[in-house]
């Protein structure tokens, strides 16, 4: 491996949340560091930092390739790239809208995918690269009202496995970051699609729990630091992991999961649901 301080990092979905989180960390670390997202202005502060700052909207062909051309006029390589631009499309299957539910698939999935097309000639030349996908616990557990975006998680997930498989013959890792509850604009974008889709439908008792549930995990979610944490570690590893979990809720989510039935998990997550809604009426009034 290259010296850290030599080594080039793109992170995506960088001016808020566990990307901008991400930034910083490695950038602490002495990697050079890409910073990109649509919201420039946001991630200005990361200038100061010593962060190259980049406009880009994963759903736009042409500002990946600007802003891969860029890195590599600059920098002649690109080590690392981490995927985590994202957000989350709630609402009920019935109710969402198919565009907003093929948006939500240009984003978390086919703009990673395209992303990853794009840095992997690079990689395959240079013979070495590591490519880490933010994936979610939404991949391995479930609830109501997240049918979409938990579909771009799986997604995400099965398409990594693959890959990995097709390019560690030229020195080229793929890791995915498994994420819970975080404290991030995510819930708060999440909410806002379950209201305005499913907020007067048929599904309103679900809607009122989940978005308690959605308010809830932006109050005791896990700091962004705590999933650039993992980012580290995947980055800095010798020999990464395939998938890295951390965060509010996650390794106890992934263990009922694996411990309960199909039928049994979606009684406990209704129990869960419903508590949680109660615990919230309370804590208001
Ligand atoms: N928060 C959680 O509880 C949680 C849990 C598991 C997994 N995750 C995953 O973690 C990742 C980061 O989310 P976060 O929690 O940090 O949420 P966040 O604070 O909302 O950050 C999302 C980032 O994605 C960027 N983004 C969204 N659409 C984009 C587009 N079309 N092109 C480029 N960038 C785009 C946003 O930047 P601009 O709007 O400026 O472009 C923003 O920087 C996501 O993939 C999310 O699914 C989050």
């Amino acid at each position: 491996m290259r010296p850290i301080n030599q080594q080039v990092v793109l992170v995506t979905g960088a001016s808020s949340g566990i990307g901008e989180a991400t930034a910083i960390r490695l950038r602490q670390r002495g990697f050079i560091v890409y910073a990109a997202a649509r919201r420039t202005a946001r991630m200005r502060h990361l200038l100061g930092l010593g962060i190259h700052v980049l406009a880009l909207d994963v759903t736009d062909d042409a500002s990946l390739k600007q802003a891969l051309q860029v890195i590599m006029q600059q920098q002649k390589r690109l080590d690392i790239l981490i995927n985590n631009a994202g957000f989350g499309t709630y609402g009920a299957i019935e109710e969402v809208p198919l565009a907003d539910g093929r948006r939500q698939f240009d984003v978390n999935v086919f703009g990673a995918v395209r992303l990853i097309q794009l840095v992997l000639p690079i990689m395959r030349c240079q013979r070495s690269g590591r490519i880490i996908n933010t994936s979610s616990i939404a991949a391995k557990v479930y609830e109501p009202l997240s049918g979409w975006y938990m579909g771009t998680k799986h997604a995400l997930e099965g398409i990594s496995d693959s890959l990995r498989t097709e390019v560690a013959a030229f020195g080229i890792d793929v890791v995915m970051i498994e994420p819970g509850a975080t404290n991030s604009q995510w819930a708060g974008i999440a909410k806002q699609a379950l209201l305005r889709d499913s907020g007067s439908g048929a599904y309103q008792k679900l809607v009122w729990e989940v978005a308690a549930q959605l308010d809830l995990f932006a109050k005791v979610g896990s700091a962004p630091t705590t999933i650039a944490d993992l980012m580290e570690r995947a980055a800095t590893a010798r020999r990464p992991r395939t998938r890295y979990v951390g965060g509010f809720g996650s390794k106890t989510a992934l263990f009922a999961r694996r411990l309960l039935s199909d039928r049994q998990f979606d009684a406990a997550v209704a129990l869960i649901l419903g508590l949680g809604y109660r615990y919230y009426q309370r804590r208001k009034s």
